[in-house]
């Protein structure tokens, strides 16, 4: 809702009073936030602050893996730092083994003993990215050292649920009834239970979501969407669930593809409502390519880069974020064509920004980029319209966690670097599980060019949830060079005191590399109130959390 149309709303009027009542205490604020505790939109899914990792570059190898005889600190052969920091941000689950490498993954490659695991040609071989490796088979033969324990072991230390995707395009349904009787039979029950306890997991590892296929409009098969339902159902029925509630996540569209979703769902069954009761989400994927301007629309040559950009690409790529409100919202209203009572969730499991190479911190890293601030406002944008949308989105994963797009970790070999995501999402976490509430952010827009021609974008953006007597408002403040002096009203509730945690850095493209950190964590202030509203400067191009007890 426009903050005009709001003030005109006399439901509302209550708070509008509290602004005027804030500017007789001599306001100089030029921003509001008002919290409406009374209108709750749902609990935020802990799932939605979830993680993505492929086979792909240096994701796994040289960043997840290192291996058990490493000299590199690791735990099982995973790296000890990774699971340290996953721990303190509270990973609540992490996709693997793709994204595209999953059409052409053979579960069967990656279990049994290592040395005796065959060697295979990545799904990234003849990307255009790989060219720059002139052959190097570093990451474009796999060799399958990390299977399904290792990743199993991977989230259960990190604290994650596992989520795995299987592979529709090349493997027959067999091998996916195959894959969860391996995850999922009880101990003695079967052969590949007892190859499970061969590998050191003798209990059943009870994974709970399946991703059935991935984007099967593409690297995924190619398929129409009446050729993906009927895939979609040769697979997921009567799959033995071994008694874990299986959920499952539908291959979904491209951006907003609104006749992929439609298509799917009407031959999935018949145009009646959806009957499968395992059908957890629906899996939207996007990415924002921030276009180099006027040159070219290839989606390889044109994309922006992640470190050499100007205030106008700075603006260019939260615009075309925040189209991720528009696809949740229309994704979420075709879905309801089909099922009225909304069982099925939206599932984004790949977002973030794709930047053109050149930035990678190795170049065996495929799809590796830098992260600057830039990509941390993008990332606190993303999470807001997420929180925003709680009643709507059931889980996500950051494309993808280390060495690649919008990472939240930079490694190679024995070095390491939190990119300025970590400190989003550690931000962040206080949202997981807590009761989203109605927030309005009203700001001056930012007025900016985009090719001679006027644009602009909100002023501010975020999102709030409430547990218990702690309310957490989350915000960013894009402008690229001016404070906001920023006032946050509660409706409902009796602020007793505030706090901030702000992530900011005096440039836009400070970033930190494995030898130097720019981007620091965030800075923790106490704050004053003002006429019973919460007082805060944020500052440019910063990502704040503003935590509120109640009395
Ligand atoms: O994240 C990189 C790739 O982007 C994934 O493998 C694929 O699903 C998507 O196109």
């Amino acid at each position: 809702m426009q903050r005009r149309k709001f003030l005109e709303s006399s439901a509302l009027a209550g708070s509008a009073f509290l602004f005027s009542r804030g500017r007789s205490f001599a306001s100089t604020a030029d921003a509001h936030v008002e919290i409406l505790l009374d209108e709750p939109i749902g609990t935020i899914a802990p799932t939605i602050y979830g993680h993505f990792t492929e086979h792909l570059g240096g994701v796994i190898y040289d960043g997840v893996w290192v291996g058990e005889n490493s000299k590199i600190p690791n735990i099982g052969g995973v790296r000890k730092t990774i699971v340290e920091r996953l721990k303190a941000i509270k990973a609540p689950v992490i996709r693997w083994p793709g994204g595209c490498f999953a059409d052409s993954y053979d579960w069967r490659d990656g279990v049994g003993p290592r040395d005796k695991r065959p060697r295979r040609t990545n799904f990234w071989v003849e990307d255009p990215d790989a060219k720059r490796l002139n052959g190097t088979p570093v990451q474009l033969y796999e060799t399958n050292a990390f299977g399904t324990d290792e990743f199993v072991r991977f989230c259960r230390l990190s604290g994650a649920e596992p989520y795995l995707a299987a592979n529709l395009r090349s493997l027959p349904p067999l091998d996916f009834d195959r894959w969860v009787e391996y995850c999922n039979s009880p101990a003695g029950s079967t052969t590949l239970a007892d190859l499970r306890a061969a590998g050191g997991s003798r209990e059943p590892f009870g994974v709970r979501y399946w991703g059935v296929g991935n984007e099967s409009w593409g690297c995924g098969g190619s398929f129409t969407p009446e050729e993906y339902a009927a895939e979609f159902r040769r697979f997921t029925t009567w799959v033995p669930s071994y008694g874990t509630d299986l959920a499952y996540i539908g291959s979904g569209p491209n951006n907003n593809d609104l006749e992929w979703t439609r298509g799917f769902f009407h031959k999935l069954n018949g145009g009646r409502p959806v009957f499968e009761d395992r059908l957890f989400g629906w899996s939207v994927h996007y990415y924002t390519w921030n276009l180099s301007r006027g040159k070219t629309d290839n989606w390889v040559e044109g994309k922006g880069d992640a470190l050499n950009f100007d205030v106008t690409d700075w603006y260019e790529l939260f615009q075309q974020g925040l189209m991720m409100e528009q696809i949740v919202t229309d994704q979420w209203g075709v879905l309801g064509e089909f099922d009225r009572e909304h069982r099925v969730k939206l599932v984004v499991d790949e977002y973030g920004p794709w930047y053109r190479p050149g930035t990678e911190v190795d170049p065996t890293h495929l799809l590796g980029q830098q992260v600057t601030m830039r990509d941390a406002v993008h990332t606190a944008m993303t999470l807001d319209i997420f929180n925003r949308h709680a009643d709507k989105v059931g889980m996500a994963a950051c494309a993808q966690l280390v060495n690649c797009l919008n990472a939240l970790f930079l490694t190679h070999e024995d070095k390491f670097a939190i990119t300025p995501n970590f400190h989003v999402f550690d931000l962040y976490s206080v949202h997981q599980g807590a009761e989203s509430v109605r927030a309005h952010f009203s700001a001056p827009p930012i007025h900016y060019s985009r090719d001679g021609k006027p644009a602009q974008l909100a002023g501010l953006n975020g999102s709030a949830s409430r547990r218990e007597k702690t309310l957490n408002v989350t915000v960013v403040n894009p402008s690229a060079d001016s404070p906001r002096d920023t006032e946050i009203a509660v409706r409902g509730g009796t602020v007793s005191s505030a706090s901030a945690n702000i992530l900011s850095a005096s440039d836009l493209h400070a970033h930190n590399t494995l030898d130097h950190e720019e981007v620091s964590a965030p800075k923790q202030t106490d704050l004053t109130l003002r006429g019973g509203m919460v007082a805060v400067t944020l500052p440019p191009a910063s990502v704040s959390k503003i935590t509120i007890m109640l009395s």
